[in-house]
Order: C-alpha cells, then sequence, then structure tokens
C-alpha cells in the first residue's frame, strides 16, 4: 500500500527535476580503485587468474587503495546511489555532498552484499539453511542489519533465493539449497530480519530479493550460463521463492545475469513488469546486478549500450548497477521518443520512494563512528553467530567415535583446521583478517592439548581431527566446478590418518556439497562444517564434544559422483524406467543413481523413532500427523519431514515434493505427536495447457527424518464440486 504523504512528496519532486537529474537518479556508481597503482579492478583479476599476483597481494591491493567516489558526478547530480562504499564517516562525507552541495538535495541510498553477517560472519547461507529454522535465519538477518547500517550502509543485495539443484553452481553457497519451500521461507525471513517493520529506523536495512530470475538452473552448474526451461517447471519450482520473499516486503529486486529462454532478466518484461509488478502488485525499485544492462550486448539481445539502456528501462529495470548506460543515454532516449517521460519517471519514482521510506530526506546521516564501532562483534552477536555454526553443521557419518571424550588427546590435520580467514565463506566483504576463527583457534582457547599432523611421522593422538575440503574462493560466484571429488591431497591426507589404526573425524569445510565417498570410507566420522563464520573453531569443538547435540539436515542432496549432476536433487521425476536391477532401466553403468546423502538428512548423538503415521483429508487440504519418540540418552531436535507424492497426474510430478516440517525439541525418551496441515493449493500444479489444477485422487504423504526414509500414509483427495 503506497503511501499518500511520500506519493505527493515524489511528484513535487519529479516536477522541479530536470531529465539530467532524473537519469542520475537511475545511476548507481562504484568506486573507482586510485592512487595505489593505476591497474583496473578486472586487470588485478587477471592477474591473479594467470599466477602473476597471488589472491592476497590482489585482496590487500584493492582493500586498502584509496577509492574515488566521484564527487564532482555527485555534486552535478549525476549519482543517486552507490554500490560498496563501506564506513559511516565516508558516506556522511558522501550524503552531506548529495543532500548540501546539488540542486535539489536528494539523498544517497548506498548498497552493500551483507550475505551472511556483515563483521559478525553467520554461516554462508546454503549452512544456515540445514537448521531448518526461520527465526533463526530472522534473527541473524537483524544482526547484519545492526552492523551493517552503523557502517553507513541502507540496502544489502540479499536474500539471494534461487533454488539451486546443481552443486556444480558455486552460488549454491548463496541459496538455502535446492528446495522452493526453504528457499522462500529463508527468503522471507531474512527480508523481514533486515527490514523490521519501520524503514525509518536507522538499523532497518532495505532488502533486495535476488537474482530475479531461476539463476540457480544455469545449464552445466556453469555460471552465468542460459537458462532454458518449461513455463510449468519455471512457475513450480523456481518462481515461488522470489514471489514469496517479494511478497514479505521486500523493498527492492535484483534481476539474474543470465537470460530466461533466451530473454536476458534485466531486459525481460514479463518478469519485471507482468509478474513482479502486475502479478505480485510489487512497489519497490528494481537494480541491474553489476554492468549486467551493458552486458545485453554480449547475450547478443542489444547492438549497443544505448540500445541496452532503451530495453532494460521499458522493461521495468529502475536502477543500473555501475555499468553507465541509463547515465550516458536515457536522455537522448527520452528526446527521441524511445523511452516515455512516464517510464522515466515510474522508474525515478520507484528509487525516490525507497529514499522516502527509509526516511532519507528527513534523517540523512544515520551513523558515525563511534555508533560504528560500538555495533560490531558484540557478545551477543558472537554468540548468535556461535548458536548459528552449531545448528548448521550437519553430521553425515558417525560410526560411535562422537562425541569426543574430553580430555582426549588429538591430532589436527589438514591446512583448514588453521586458517580462520578461510571460515568467512564467500561474500564477507566487510571481515577483517583474525576476525573468524579456526578449530585451532578453538583448541587454543580451550587449552585444549593438541598435536599438528606434519609431514613428519604422526603424533601419538587418541583421535585424528582431519579438515578437508574447498577454502572461500572456491565458491560463490564465478566459481563453478566440473568436478565435485575431494582433492588428492585430502583423500591421500584422509587415507594416511585411517591407516594409523586411530579413528578419525573428518571435518568438511565447503560451499557446495561435494563426493564425500572417501571421507565415508576412510573417516569413521564425518561432520559437514560448510563455512560457518566468526564463531567456527568453537561451535565445532562444541559439537564434536557432545556439548551440544547436532541437529542440522541436509538442503541439498550430496552426490556419490559429479556425473549425477544434475539430475540427484530430491525432487526428481521417476520416468517410466525407474532406476532399478534390469539393465533398461533409467541409471549409469558407472555410478549409483541415489545420492551419497539424500536431501534432509543429518545424524544426531541421540536416536529417533518415527511411528503411527496418518493423513485425511480436511476442510481445504490434508491433515498428516506422527509420533516422533527420542530413543536415544540425551536432548535433541529433530527436524520431521512432510513430503507428498501425487503418484497419477496430468504431468509427471516429483517422487518428493516438500510440503511443511517442524523442529521437534525431545527430551531423552520422550515422544511427540507432530501434526501437518497442507493446503490444497500446495498439491496444485500446471497441467499442460498451464492452467493450474488440484487433482481428485490418491495423494502420498510421506513423513520422516530425511526424503529417503519415511513412512507413508495414502489420502483418497476428492476436492468439494
Ligand atoms: C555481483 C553479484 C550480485 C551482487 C552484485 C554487487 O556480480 O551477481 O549478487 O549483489 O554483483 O556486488
Amino acid at each position: 500500500m503506497k503511501n499518500p504523504e511520500i506519493e505527493k512528496r515524489i511528484k513535487d519532486l519529479l516536477g522541479r527535476m530536470t531529465l539530467e537529474e532524473k537519469a542520475g537518479q537511475l545511476h548507481q556508481a562504484g568506486g573507482s580503485i586510485v592512487g595505489a597503482f593505476d591497474l583496473s579492478f578486472e586487470e588485478i583479476l587477471t592477474m591473479v587468474a594467470d599466477g602473476r599476483m597471488t589472491e592476497e597481494e590482489a585482496h590487500k591491493m584493492i582493500s586498502t587503495a584509496k577509492r574515488d567516489w566521484h564527487e564532482d558526478d555527485l555534486r552535478a547530480g549525476r549519482i543517486g546511489s552507490y554500490l560498496g562504499l563501506v564506513g559511516s564517516e565516508e558516506m556522511n562525507r558522501m550524503q552531506h555532498i548529495a543532500v548540501e552541495e546539488t540542486r535539489l538535495g536528494i539523498p544517497l541510498i548506498n548498497g552493500f552484499d551483507v550475505i551472511h553477517g556483515f563483521r559478525t560472519i553467520a554461516p554462508i547461507p546454503l549452512a544456515e539453511s540445514c537448521a531448518w529454522e526461520p527465526d533463526l535465519w530472522q534473527r541473524t538477518a537483524r544482526m547484519a542489519a545492526e552492523e551493517a547500517t552503523a557502517a553507513g550502509i541502507q540496502m544489502t543485495f540479499s536474500p539471494m533465493v534461487d533454488v539451486s539443484k546443481d552443486p556444480r553452481w558455486g552460488r549454491i553457497a548463496e541459496s538455502a539449497g535446492e528446495d522452493a519451500l526453504l528457499n522462500g521461507l529463508y527468503g522471507e525471513a531474512k527480508v523481514r530480519g533486515y527490514q523490521t517493520d519501520d524503514l525509518t529506523r536507522h538499523d532497518a536495512l532495505a532488502a533486495c530479493v535476488k537474482h530475479f530470475a531461476a539463476y540457480g538452473a544455469a545449464e552445466g552448474g556453469r555460471d552465468y550460463n542460459r537458462v532454458d526451461m518449461s513455463p510449468q517447471r519455471f512457475e513450480e519450482e523456481y518462481l515461488p521463492s522470489y514471489e514469496r520473499a517479494v511478497k514479505a516486503g521486500a523493498r527492492a529486486v535484483m534481476p539474474a545475469f543470465n537470460d530466461l529462454n533466451g530473454v536476458p532478466c534485466s531486459v525481460n518484461k514479463k518478469l519485471l513488469t507482468d509478474i513482479l509488478r502486475g502479478r505480485w502488485g510489487f512497489d519497490g525499485m528494481t537494480i541491474s546486478d553489476a554492468n549486467a544492462i551493458a552486458e545485453c550486448i554480449n547475450h547478443g539481445i542489444a547492438a549497443d549500450r544505448r540500445e541496452a539502456a532503451c530495453l532494460a528501462l521499458n522493461a521495468g529495470m529502475d536502477m543500473d548497477m555501475t555499468s553507465g548506460c541509463f547515465l550516458d543515454h536515457v536522455k537522448e532516449l527520452v528526446e527521441a521518443g524511445e523511452i516515455s517521460m512516464e517510464k522515466l519517471d515510474e522508474a525515478v519514482s520507484d528509487i525516490l520512494r525507497l529514499k522516502f521510506e527509509l526516511g532519507l530526506f528527513d534523517d540523512p546521516y544515520r551513523s558515525d563512528a563511534e555508533q560504528e564501532k560500538a555495533a560490531m562483534l558484540t557478545p551477543a552477536h558472537l554468540a548468535l553467530a556461535r548458536e548459528a555454526a552449531q545448528k548448521s553443521m550437519v553430521l553425515l557419518k558417525n560410526d560411535g567415535l562422537l562425541p569426543l571424550k574430553e580430555g582426549a588427546r588429538i591430532g589436527l590435520a589438514g591446512a583448514l583446521a588453521s586458517d580462520g580467514d578461510e571460515m568467512s565463506g564467500t561474500w564477507a566483504g566487510a571481515v577483517q583478517p583474525g576476525d573468524c576463527r579456526s578449530i585451532r583457534d578453538g583448541l587454543d582457547e580451550e587449552k585444549i592439548s593438541y598435536a599438528m599432523v606434519t609431514e613428519e611421522p604422526l603424533p601419538d593422538c587418541d583421535v585424528f581431527l582431519c579438515a578437508i575440503g574447498e577454502r572461500k574462493a572456491e565458491s560463490g560466484e564465478a566459481a563453478s566446478r566440473a568436478s565435485l571429488e575431494l582433492t588428492d591431497a585430502d583423500i591421500a591426507l584422509l587415507k594416511r590418518l585411517k591407516e594409523s589404526g586411530k579413528p578419525v573425524a573428518a571435518v568438511v569445510f565447503a560451499g557446495r556439497p561435494l563426493c564425500l565417498g572417501p571421507a565415508a570410507e576412510y573417516a569413521d566420522a564425518i561432520l559437514m562444517a560448510w563455512h560457518p563464520g566468526t564463531e567456527a573453531g568453537p561451535a565445532i569443538l562444541d559439537l564434536l564434544f557432545g556439548r551440544v547435540n547436532p541437529s542440522a539436515k541436509l538442503t541439498a542432496s550430496f552426490p556419490a559422483a559429479t556425473g549425477q549432476c544434475p539430475t540427484l536433487y530430491y525432487d526428481h521425476i521417476r520416468t517410466g524406467r525407474p532406476a532399478g536391477k534390469f539393465k533398461y532401466t533409467s541409471k549409469y553403468l558407472d555410478a549409483p543413481v541415489e545420492p551419497l546423502f539424500p536431501f534432509g538428512f543429518g545424524l544426531s548423538y541421540t536416536g529417533y523413532r518415527y511411528s503411527d503415521i496418518t493423513a485425511a483429508q480436511t476442510e481445504g487440504g490434508i491433515h498428516a500427523e506422527i509420533t516422533v519418540q527420542n530413543t536415544g540418552d540425551r536432548p535433541g531436535s529433530e527436524i520431521v519431514q512432510c513430503y507428498f507424492r501425487d503418484p497419477a497426474a496430468r504431468r509427471v510430478r516429483p517422487v518428493r515434493k516438500l510440503a511443511a516440517f517442524e523442529k521437534a525439541d525431545l527430551q531423552p525418551g520422550e515422544s511427540k505427536r507432530i501434526a501437518f496441515d497442507i493446503p490444497e493449493t500446495a498439491l496444485g500444479y500446471y497441467d499442460q495447457d498451464m492452467n493450474f489444477v488440484i487433482d481428485d485422487g490418491l495423494i502420498e504423504i510421506h513423513i520422516g527424518g530425511n526424503a529417503r526414509d519415511t513412512l507413508q500414509a495414502d489420502v483418497r483427495f476428492i476436492r468439494e464440486k
């Protein structure tokens, strides 16, 4: 619902703006790197790629170089927003120029990638999604907003809710995994945590839902690659997560780099106008991805930057992130009648609206150096980061080795065991060296004795902790992998430790599912730690020593072999010849079809028994129940998952579809009756003619602790005529 007072102020301001000033509001500028050297950002990355510079040298160079924020352009009304300007004092200085030194005093809005924390880093989104806990997701978003806004930021390019079914894609790290419902709930919680219900609060952070849409379906898992799918699959599996996040009140949306069925999202009117605004009623701001408008030339859609600008603005794009196409060409396009003044005013209004909603016109200076310092890495934030890490790490194997006994003599192996900076994971742009603590840091803090494993003969110990997996630079954007196998060095290390005859606990750091077969072969226990953030070390020890009982469950399937991608996701279809012993069925000659660890899987130090499943049709849907008992001797939290299957429909339907879940806290021996209500709309799908249909007939309900091991109850579902 638009605020009439704001709309009135927008209209008044528009009436006083020149064409140049309107074009300026559409432009988000980045900070050029100057002074320290005369290399461009792209040249630096190329030097890293061809080995002329290490990543560390590049990071130091980029992070210490003075930035040019193009102050004269700002004074001339040619900049409406910044990307990546961090620091309250620097932001106040630039805001002062915008507010006090431009003709109309329109304030800036400053955006940054606050993806899983700002200084206090929570686990990467794929990890945190394994908590299956919207309340936690919302609390860590609030923590991120408190720190980021104190540092002069008013908008985050988050939540990312791209359903990611192919772990070869590096950006699966930024998602809530392969399921539409979980990505939607994750996005909704993040939007609420960032924005609160009062955007004028100094610690409210505008959320930007991305990447719209279906970026996670890039062909081959290769970043920026084409996305081509049926409209049915798009509507059923990929669109819902964006819709839920937008309807949670997000005030910005970022189109994706990819094309969707041949039309780049940045110039896709069906997406940016028909669906986003027409169907969903979104009245916030759209902002392109970095340079994405100009890249429509590479896509082969625009002949030049002028045409790219025309296509994007007419499709429903409001703000141009750093390409400069709008700034350079909008004036002439309006004068030539290729963009109407009405269309331009719509885009400018969307941007002004967000600035008014944030209160920036009346209250532009939101923080200062003292407030900024006080907001970072507080005890409460560190405790929350530790809780999130404890709830995100998944116990994949435990042959009785864990929990470790206090006092156990530890042999610590693997470079990642001692490298705290690798624990932040991808997209942790504000983190400082030393902020994140490794396993070794945790052992030192707790004064637990350990011996490092080196090339020398193995140390005498009771148990080996072996850190393996990915560095943070191997995950995230532009980090697709053609192989998900562990490195030869990691496999050799695991084997060497195994041959010692001492038990081995593997701790896997990664931003994606990996092929953990060798770890399953050589290790007695496997903890999937992901990139767990600031409190990595302490949280890992909390879990390994059993001070906290693992509860996390996978939100992405773990492949047995890379070649299973991209078909190993849990909500696959059955085919006419489901995999079986008979030769002529849908399978591989050289790999299993089942994942090594299925969606929803995760172990605990206790056990759970499921019994007495029931399901029946009720008014408007299906009601299902099950009894879950804690069969062990310690309290635990079990993520009970409710799936359904439509075994005879008008299009082939998934073998399982997550409909609901509940995290049940259970004392030793305690039983609870868990109930789920599935609305009939959740059973619906699109037929061949794109009609949304809900069938009468048999519906299978499957409930359990993961997508594979479930109890089943059937319902004959007959809709009221
Ligand atoms: C990047 C990413 C996007 C991010 C933006 C600004 O290329 O695709 O997710 O928000 O640029 O850093």
